[in-house]
């Protein structure tokens, strides 16, 4: 408020002691909204993503006790959570006083599990009136997807398949639970398991042939990347 409406509210409400329009000070009100963003739409289960959360208050009056909760579900594991302002503690990020105008941001780091739930929704709370409440709560719900990796899906495969020809110790150069070579000799790996069992170069040399759903493991890595975790 001016300091010209100040005096002239004072001088009205000297006047008028007991009229509503003098009790406008004691009855402060935000807007407060809470919005976010995340890293991918899509991430990989096993990966980190990111959560961007944006605080502000559109006043007119400066915020005070202003909180936002965030209850991760638990298709996340918490990594890190780095508040611009205030703390964060347990799923609560405490922010306190926050001036008309400002905002704020919250960057949570979690990693994707197996298994949802997946929605990652945030609320703003604070202790003066807040008409506005429509803009109180954000929701995100990524969809994330399964990547075939080395560490994860492959070496296991191998390991159990190649053994013990192909592993360190063995009598083979070639070996595959080692994640470099193994990524450099994945064509003629699969090459050498789809031959016909007893055909020459067929692999595993001994032992029984890959089942197709491990061939499929295979070729799914290609198509994912060669990742190695
Ligand atoms: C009993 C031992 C033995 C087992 C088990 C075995 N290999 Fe082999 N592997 C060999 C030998 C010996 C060679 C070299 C002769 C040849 O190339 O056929 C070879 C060669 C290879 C090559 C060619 C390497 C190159 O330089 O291109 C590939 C690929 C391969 N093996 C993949 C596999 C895979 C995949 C498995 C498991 C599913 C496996 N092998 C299991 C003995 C084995």
């Amino acid at each position: 408020m001016q300091m010209k409406n100040k005096i002239f509210t004072l001088f009205l409400c000297s006047g008028f002691l007991f009229f509503n329009a003098c009790t406008e000070e004691d009855d402060p009100s935000t807007d407060l909204s809470v919005s976010q963003t995340v890293s991918s739409e899509t991430p990989v289960v096993g990966k980190d993503v990111t959560f961007t959360i944006t605080v502000q208050n559109s006043g007119p009056s400066e915020a005070t006790g202003v909180t936002v909760t965030d209850n991760i579900p638990a298709g996340y594991t918490l990594v890190s959570a780095t508040p611009s302002v205030g703390t964060w503690a347990g799923t609560t990020w405490t922010i306190g006083k926050l001036a008309s105008g400002a905002s704020a941001t919250l960057t949570i780091i979690a990693k994707v599990n197996a298994a949802g739930p997946y929605v990652h929704a945030v609320t703003i709370a604070g202790t003066e009136t807040d008409p506005m409440a429509g803009n109180n709560t954000a929701s995100k719900t990524p969809v994330p997807v399964v990547k075939i990796n080395y560490v994860s899906n492959v070496k296991p495969l191998l390991v159990a398949s190649c053994t013990p020809c192909h592993l360190t110790g063995g009598a083979n150069p070639n070996k595959w639970d080692d994640y470099a070579q193994t990524k450099a000799k994945i064509a003629s790996i699969l090459d050498r398991v789809q031959r016909a069992p007893g055909s020459s170069g067929f692999m595993p040399k001994v032992g029984t042939q890959l089942t197709a759903a491990q061939i499929n493991t295979l070729k799914q890595w290609v198509t994912d990347g060669l990742l190695e975790n």
